[in-house]
């Protein structure tokens, strides 16, 4: 089901998608609706309603907008699929996380946002780029914020299980960790949005969730305590399956990525605060 407040673009999406589905053998339902109540029963929603980063401007500067219209459809949420999944993917997508997780008051696994998988496979298609090899064999984790103060794991990459540090050089690689944080802007200067990268992933985390793969990926999670962290939403590493986040996978960092973790937590605060005065 999808929903859009503009009459008929939920519904002609909807239509183009179905004409192409003899092609890929799909054969569910995909309707389009200007109604939120359609989405009654859903096991899993996917929130992308919002503004988008224009170029030049950075994730957080659409928080206040963005956090208003968030939590007006949070609150149909709960109230049309009160069992539900939320995924998160408007930007800035850890507070956004953090105000779906407070104002739904879901247990914790059942709110999380898109972004380090995003990332992750941007970063993923730089390095197989570099080296010249398949992109599939090229693993990699970016925690943090999504945004500026991500933080490409280089000690958990690999390509098929060989550390990335035994391919490239220090240089190389920190080229490409900065080449990573500016990739969403880049597709944004060019194309005015991004569209197929962030869609490719909804869709692998979509599929964790329906069909329980429980697969492993960098996400946007409200940690209880685990990295030291609560009282935010951030990019760690988890499960994704049939109850959402079945867990955090809690890896040692050295002591600049800790640093750096830190930071991007407190940077995610200042959004919460920035988006929503009142979310302490
Ligand atoms: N988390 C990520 O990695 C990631 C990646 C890409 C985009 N985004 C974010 O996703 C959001 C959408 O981006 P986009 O490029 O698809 O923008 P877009 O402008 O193409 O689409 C946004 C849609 O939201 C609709 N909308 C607005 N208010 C609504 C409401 N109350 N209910 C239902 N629909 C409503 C609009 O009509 C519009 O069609 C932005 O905030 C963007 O920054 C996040």
């Amino acid at each position: 089901m999808l929903i859009d407040v503009r009459e008929g673009l939920a519904q002609g999406e909807a239509l183009d998608m179905r004409q192409a589905s003899p092609a890929i053998e799909f054969d569910g339902r995909i309707e389009g609706s200007n109604n939120l109540a359609d989405m009654a029963g859903s096991e899993l929603v996917i929130v992308t309603a919002g503004m988008a980063r224009q170029p030049g401007s950075s994730r957080a500067d659409l928080a206040e907008t963005n956090a208003k219209m968030a939590s007006s459809i949070v609150q149909e949420i709960v109230r049309y699929a009160p069992k539900c999944k939320i995924m998160m993917v408007t930007n800035p997508v850890d507070a956004m996380t953090y105000l779906a997780a407070k104002q739904s008051g879901f247990e914790r696994n059942r709110v999380f946002g898109m972004s380090g998988i995003l990332d992750a496979l941007r970063y993923r298609s730089y390095l197989a780029t570099e080296l010249g090899v398949s992109r599939e064999d090229v693993g990699g984790l970016v925690i943090g914020e999504h945004g500026d103060r991500m933080i490409p794991l280089v000690n958990y990459t690999t390509v098929s299980g060989i550390p990335i540090k035994r391919l490239l050089t220090a240089d190389k690689i920190k080229r490409i960790m900065v080449k990573t944080k500016s990739s969403g802007m880049d597709v944004i200067g060019l194309k005015g949005s991004t569209a197929h990268a962030p869609a490719a992933v909804i869709a692998i985390m979509a599929d964790a969730v329906l069909r329980g793969r429980n697969r492993v990926m960098g996400a946007s999670v409200v940690p209880e305590g685990e990295y030291g962290l609560k009282d935010v939403a951030v990019g760690l590493p988890i499960v994704l399956g049939s109850n959402g986040v079945e867990r955090i996978v809690e890896l040692e960092l050295d002591e600049r990525e800790e640093r750096q973790l830190k930071d991007a937590a407190d940077s995610i605060q200042s959004t919460i605060r920035q988006a929503n005065p009142k979310a302490d």
